[in-house]
């Protein structure tokens, strides 16, 4: 990255900090596998655990800024303007199950806007990060959303609502039906910071998912936008972690909702 604020540079720092244990923890899941408990009590842990130290490093640099942390919720600081927004392990089901595609997530909040973000993959070393007007960038790398137009050539990644989800009853078989006869592929890789980190990077053409958070979204948003792409709400104009986000490169932008909304 051309030049890094201080600001991107404690969130690298803090981001780097939470993801050495939870790659020791990973290792360890393996082995838990087998035992009869399984691992998802110590996969809770090392969630925590990883909260804990990015709450840690981000007070120490910055002790007036106040959090909305994945876990302990909303934490306000004697600054009111600033707010990180933390979700100290992205893809807890592929952590949980050894699938090695997870990530740490932190942003930036200024006044409510989303200013910076960072995304870190510490399996592949893959760290994500953006600053609003600055760019987003993979490692050293400045990234650029597809260019890709014609949906049939397009990759689109998803979340598929299981269980309980609410986007079960959103229309999303609907969904996934109409997009399945007009692209070239549709996947599901469990961590949304990093479906967004991949729009950016131009390694998806677009995503869509129903009920995500704040701190699955908000590192990836900046990631997007500073890419070139465009993030929108399904629903219209409202808050971006509520309802349905659809981010993509700019071309396919319009017909990818409108696909997506038919019937909604
Ligand atoms: C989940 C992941 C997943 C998305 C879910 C999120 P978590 O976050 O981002 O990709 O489909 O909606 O809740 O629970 O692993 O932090
Ligand atoms: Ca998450
Ligand atoms: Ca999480």
């Amino acid at each position: 990255m051309a030049l890094r604020s201080a600001n991107i540079t404690v969130m690298i720092q803090a981001a780097h900090k939470a993801a050495r244990p939870l790659v020791r923890d990973f290792g360890e899941v393996e082995n838990l596998q087998v035992s009869i408990k399984g691992p998802g009590d110590f996969v809770s842990a090392a969630d925590r655990r990883a909260e804990q130290i990015l709450r840690r490093e981000l007070s120490r640099a910055r002790p007036t800024f106040g959090f909305l942390l994945e876990e302990s919720g909303v934490i306000p600081g004697e600054d009111r303007e600033h707010r990180w927004v933390v979700d100290p392990l992205d893809g807890t089901t592929n952590f949980l199950h050894g699938l090695p595609h997870f990530a740490v997530s932190i942003a930036l909040e200024r006044r409510g806007e989303l200013i910076a973000g960072v995304v870190y993959d510490p399996i592949k070393d893959e760290l994500f990060c953006a600053e609003k007007g600055a760019g987003a960038y993979l490692n050293d790398r400045r990234l650029r959303v597809s260019g890709r137009s014609d949906l049939a050539n397009c990759l689109i990644g998803t979340g598929i609502p299981v269980l309980n989800w609410p986007g079960r009853e959103q229309g999303f078989a609907g969904q996934l039906e109409r997009l399945a006869g007009e692209v070239a592929g549709i996947r599901r890789l469990g961590t949304a910071s990093l479906d967004l980190a991949y729009v950016a990077a131009g390694r998806l053409d677009g995503f869509w998912e129903f009920g995500l958070k704040p701190w699955d979204v908000a590192a990836g948003i900046v990631l997007v936008r500073e890419a070139g792409g465009l993030v929108g709400r399904l629903e219209g104009e409202g808050d971006l972690a509520a309802g349905t986000l659809v981010a993509s490169n700019a071309v396919i932008h319009p017909r990818l909702v409108q696909l997506l909304r038919v019937n909604q």
